[in-house]
């Protein structure tokens, strides 16, 4: 095996590792992908001008999340049916997690119930140090959705992330070319009837994920339905999937406790702009009325340095996490979180950064403006 110093080290490696449908199914965006390339490229379009001779013997990366402290802010976005990468799946993560003192986002379509990542993510009564929240679809069958937050409310999950940029799936091409589906010892673990676990034996000549998804989510989703949500559990409840400042104002008049900036990894609507890209103009409409959070493309620690800087609370990894699942599980993720951990730390340090507090817009220059 040989050594893994990036996040990049580890999708070249998970490439070699996993079947070819599993990884196009992990790492696909919409249409061209043209969003997919550019929510990576947008942290280039911003420089660090570092502060010098601040004593940064000590950085303190800790930061509270909707209420709960973690060691840094870099978090675990929900990413479907990670037993693909790993036979431990969202287990594995869940206990990286725990062990680096961050949250994780489980996915509606995880190939773990709830119950089990949540023994395993440590929330109250387990190990110190464990957040978990719910990443939750709306279905056609709304009291199967509500049953999905029952279960994560009773097993001490502390937020409900609610997924708004998914009516439909989106075209991802390879998905489409290799009919993806899971493979058949799996399924969708949170849900018994086989048409709500994508385990059918076929789903056609499309990707069955999206064939799925026509079937069983509600595309009538709308404002109503995330006062609805709201009504219905005592949990925070965040939009995951704006991009825009009008429905950011929204979110927040309708009471949310937080928004997630976010593309859904460039797997949607094609075309959209990069994360990074309106998370500015997101967190100024906003106010400090709700936490504002941001993912998308974010490999790097100088990327959440960037995307601190303009105003988010804390970042969220999808694909930098499958990556480290796929090459060795458990240690595989936890690797790529304390990467990322000591990453931001010297981004931090050599910033000049002793604290969050310091990451502020001043560190950045927008690359075309700056002065020769
Ligand atoms: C996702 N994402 C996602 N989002 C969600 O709300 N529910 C889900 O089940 C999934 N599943 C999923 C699977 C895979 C393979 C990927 C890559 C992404 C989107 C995810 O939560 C997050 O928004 C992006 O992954 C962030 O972008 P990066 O970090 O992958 O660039």
């Amino acid at each position: 095996m040989s050594q893994r110093v990036c996040v990049a080290d580890f999708e070249a490696q998970a490439r070699t590792v996993l079947p070819k449908a599993v990884y196009d199914y992990y790492r696909s965006g919409a249409d061209e992908q043209r969003t997919l390339h550019d929510n990576v490229e947008a942290f280039n379009r911003w420089c660090v001008v570092p502060r010098v001779l601040r004593d940064v013997s000590s950085v303190d990366m800790s930061v509270s999340v909707l209420g709960q402290r973690l060691s840094f802010p870099v978090c675990v976005a929900s990413t479907a049916m990670q037993r693909m990468a790993h036979p431990d799946g969202e287990v594995a993560t869940a206990r990286a997690c725990r062990a680096v003192g961050t949250g994780m986002m489980l996915s509606s379509w995880a190939t773990s119930t709830i119950e089990e990542v949540g023994e395993a993510g440590g929330a109250p009564g387990g190990a110190p140090g464990g957040v978990l929240w719910l990443q939750l679809y709306i279905y056609k069958d709304r009291e199967l959705s509500l049953s999905l937050v029952r279960r994560a409310e009773q097993a001490g999950y502390q937020a409900v992330f609610l997924t708004v940029d998914t009516p439909y799936l989106g075209r991802r091409w390879d998905d489409v070319r290799n009919r993806f589906k899971l493979p058949s010892h799996l399924s969708m673990s949170n849900f018994s009837a086989p048409s709500m676990a994508f385990s059918e034996g076929s789903y056609g000549a499309d990707s069955g994920l999206a064939v799925y998804v026509a079937k069983a989510i509600d595309p009538t989703l709308s404002w109503e339905d995330v006062l609805w949500l709201k009504r219905n559990t005592r949990l925070p409840v965040i939009l995951k999937g704006v991009l825009s400042v009008e429905d950011a104002c929204q979110a927040v008049e309708c009471g949310v406790d937080g928004i997630l900036v976010s593309n859904h990894g460039a797997r949607q609507l094609d075309g959209v702009p990069a994360t990074l890209d309106v998370l500015e103009e997101v967190v100024r409409a906003v106010g400090g009325r709700c936490e504002v959070f941001l993912d998308g493309g974010v490999r790097r620690g100088t990327d959440v340095l960037k995307a601190l800087a303009l105003g988010a609370k804390a970042v969220f990894l999808g694909r930098a996490v499958l990556w480290g699942l796929a090459c060795q599980g458990e240690e595989g993720v936890t690797e790529v979180l304390n990467l990322l951990r000591e990453e931001l730390r010297l981004a931090m340090a050599l910033a000049g950064c002793r604290s969050l507090a310091e990451v502020t817009k001043a560190l950045l220059r927008r690359r075309d403006f700056s002065r020769l």
